[in-house]
Parts: C-alpha cells; sequence; structure tokens
C-alpha cells in the first residue's frame, strides 16, 4: 500500500509564487524517500502539504485518505519536522513542546511523562525537558524538534533538513537515529552523503517540478543530472 500518494500538485504562495508545478508522488509504505533539489526547488513546499499545513490543487493522499478529509487523523500519521526548529517549538519548555502532541490526544499524564522521557533520551537531550527550547543551540533545538515528532510514534515521518547546523557526531548520531526508525520516512535534504546512507529511492526538485525519480545509487551517480540541478560541482575538463 502506498503511504502517501501525491497526484498533480499545484501550490502558488498569495504572493503568487509558484511553489508547485504539477507534482505527483507515490510513497511505499516503509520506503525511505529522500527528496533533493536546489534553493527554492519546492521541496519544503511539498513536505508542508503532507500533513496538511498547505492545501494546494491536486491530490493528497494518506494510507488512501485525503488528508483534508480528516486533518487531525493525517496529523497523528503524518509528523513533520520542520526545517526551522523555531516553527516547531513554542512552548516555554522543551518538555512542553514534546508533550503537547500526546497531551492534545488526551493521553493519560503519566503515559505522556514516559513517553517525552523516552523521547529526549533518544535524541540525546535527557536533562534539558525543563530549559527554554530558545535557550538550546541550533543543534539542539532540531534534536528536540525531532523528539516532538517521535514522541507520537508517526507511521510517516517527514524531515525537512534534519542534518543542517549539526557538528559531524550529532550529525552522524541523527542519520542512526533516523535509520532505526520503524517508519515510512520522507527527508528533503541537501545532504547527499545521508542520501547514500538512508535512501532507498530518491526524488530530484527543480522549480516546482519533479525532474527525476529512481534508486538512490543511480540517481547520485549521474553526474550530469545532478549538475544540471545544482546538486553537484560541474567535474573539471
Ligand atoms: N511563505 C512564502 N511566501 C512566498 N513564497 C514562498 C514562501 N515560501 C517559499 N516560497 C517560494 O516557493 C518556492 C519554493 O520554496 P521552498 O521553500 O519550497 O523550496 P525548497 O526546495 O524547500 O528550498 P530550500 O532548499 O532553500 O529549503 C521558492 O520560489 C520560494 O521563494
Ligand atoms: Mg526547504
Amino acid at each position: 500500500m502506498n503511504a502517501i500518494e501525491v497526484t498533480n500538485l499545484h501550490y502558488t504562495y498569495p504572493d503568487g509564487t509558484h511553489g508547485l508545478r504539477g507534482v505527483s508522488l507515490c510513497v511505499p509504505e516503509g520506503a525511505c524517500l529522500g527528496m533533493v533539489g536546489p534553493n527554492g526547488a519546492g521541496k519544503s513546499t511539498l513536505l508542508l502539504h503532507l500533513n496538511g499545513i498547505l492545501n494546494g490543487h491536486g491530490g493528497v493522499r494518506v494510507f488512501g485518505k485525503p488528508v483534508h478529509e480528516d486533518l487531525q487523523a493525517a496529523r497523528q500519521i503524518v509528523g513533520l519536522v520542520f526545517q526551522n526548529p523555531d516553527d516547531q517549538l513554542f512552548m516555554p519548555t522543551v518538555f512542553d513542546d514534546v508533550a503537547f502532541g500526546p497531551l492534545n490526544l488526551g493521553w493519560p499524564e503519566e503515559r505522556v511523562r514516559e513517553a517525552v522521557t523516552r523521547a529526549l533520551e533518544s535524541v540525546g537531550l535527557t536533562g534539558h525537558g525543563d530549559r527554554s527550547p530558545h535557550h538550546l543551540s541550533l543543534g539542539e533545538q532540531k534534536r528536540a524538534s525531532i523528539a516532538t515528532v517521535l514522541v507520537m510514534d508517526c507511521r510517516i515521518v517527514v524531515f525537512d533538513e534534519p542534518t543542517t547546523g549539526l557538528d559531524p557526531r550529532g550529525r552522524w548520531e541523527f542519520i542512526d537515529l533516523i535509520r532505526d526508525l520503524p517508519a515510512t520516512k520522507i527527508i528533503a535534504t541537501h545532504d547527499l552523503d545521508l542520501v547514500r546512507e538512508l535512501c532507498d529511492r530518491v526524488v530530484v526538485m527543480d522549480d516546482g517540478h519533479l525532474v527525476a525519480e529512481g534508486p538512490a545509487a543511480d540517481v547520485l551517480a549521474d553526474q550530469e543530472l545532478l549538475e544540471e540541478h545544482g546538486l553537484a560541482k560541474p567535474l573539471d575538463g
């Protein structure tokens, strides 16, 4: 079964900028899909449709159901880790941010406390629960953002630039963390090493279009394609 099905999706921002110009995409359950493309290609715009934050023209289905038919249900299934932690963290403490989703779903307090403790531990933030998210370093904020999604046990986890701003050790820890997640994963990134490590398939986006799709090894070996879409430095000579 397809976890995600996007059909001929168009989106124009209120100021008239075209974000998506007709994108179709299927992500089978259990896949780990990489999404690459230059700045402004439309990656974040597409990801924001997958749990209904944006609502363009065309179809977006999650496990067969149109996202906008039941937004709350869709958001329990699709966890989105934003590119910018400021979009994800808005509570007075890290604990409150990670507990926000489960509390909204009405989980009992004890279950929330256990789940938050586990989520913070899995991103290396044990002991930081009482801190203000604004006082964390960028890398720590990225970890806290991921914890807000991990805590929900989502069947689909969507990451927008998960490794940007992380130090090398943190980056590899994150790659391991994402690898071990038992979910369907979609990862928009400029980090081609991450794609090589984690993704079975890759889509390339440019200018609001999906311009290529294939097995990760094939797409990443296609120097001409990577150059054409600003993903690799042209080889000398
Ligand atoms: N809030 C907004 N208002 C108007 N235009 C926007 C907005 N957000 C994005 N855009 C435009 O939509 C297009 C797609 O942007 P998007 O953020 O989806 O690209 P991206 O592939 O995620 O890029 P990056 O690699 O820089 O994160 C760009 O032309 C961008 O300028
Ligand atoms: Mg983006």
